[in-house]
């Protein structure tokens, strides 16, 4: 079953810089980009490494700092490959962030 967790609020993410979280055991990375947020894994696909959240913003794109893969925070498709990371819907309620996860 999904649900909706608070994950954090909005004025404690930095702008275009990445923030870990974790949700049980799941390790997810948010972005906030111009008031958005964006949720994806923190786990690169390549090697399956948790460094997500150090990856450098290009756009709506997030690079990897161990390799370099490059994934969309809207759809999570690896840019030129076939990789993918989750991607989590996001819920803002006033100053309150959600995350929609799911659970058992
Ligand atoms: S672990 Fe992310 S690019 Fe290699």
């Amino acid at each position: 079953m999904a649900a909706f967790v608070k994950i954090a609020r909005i004025s404690d993410l930095p702008e275009r810089r990445g923030k870990f979280v974790r949700i049980e055991d799941e390790e997810l990375a948010l972005f906030k980009i111009d008031g958005k947020v964006y949720a994806i894994g923190n786990v690169c696909p390549h090697q399956h490494i948790s460094a997500l959240h150090q990856g450098e913003l290009n756009g709506l794109c997030i690079t990897c700092p161990m390799h370099g893969w490059t994934y969309s925070l809207e759809t999570g498709l690896a840019e030129g490959g076939s990789g993918r990371v989750i991607t989590y819907p996001v819920k803002i309620v006033g100053e309150n962030v959600f995350v929609e996860v799911q659970s058992e």
